[in-house]
């Protein structure tokens, strides 16, 4: 298929059927938060993490109002960051969701959102274990 078709079909894919829509609870201890706008448009993007004993994400839900390509992003983003650490997740660049999708330049900035967002979680689920006093497993 050609690149126009494929990018249709992924993002379609996600945006009709998008994988991890909901909530976790933002008291429990073990989740992460994060909440993020985009400015060029206002969309707003929410994404939690759970995180499990050994430091690895067990559970991660979204819930984004906003563009199609936005939704797409953030739902191949909590698939991508399952069974990851926190490391790891953090690492993930808009242009690896972008390429992924094959994302126009023009919805770059909505993939933006997805790392934003899981960016955000994390800092939100580190400083509540540093709150708490805890350890945590993995480098900060
Ligand atoms: Fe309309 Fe993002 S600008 S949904
Ligand atoms: Fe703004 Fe997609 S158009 S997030």
């Amino acid at each position: 298929p050609s690149t126009a078709r494929l990018y249709h079909e992924r993002v379609m894919d996600h945006y009709s059927n998008p994988r991890n829509v909901g909530s976790l609870n933002k008291n429990d201890m073990d989740v992460g938060t994060g909440v993020v706008g985009a400015p060029a448009c206002g969309d707003v993007m929410k994404l939690q993490i759970m995180v499990d004993d050994k430091g690895l994400i067990s559970d991660v839900k979204f819930k984004t109002f906003g563009c199609g390509s936005a939704i797409a992003s953030s739902s191949f983003m909590t698939e991508r960051v399952r069974g990851l650490t926190l490391d790891e997740a953090g690492a993930i660049k808009n242009t690896d969701i972008a390429r992924e999708l094959s994302l126009p330049p023009v919805k770059l900035h909505c993939s933006m959102l997805a790392e934003d967002a899981i960016r955000s979680a994390i800092r939100n689920y580190k400083s509540k274990a540093q709150e708490r006093g805890g350890s945590f497993t993995g480098s900060i």
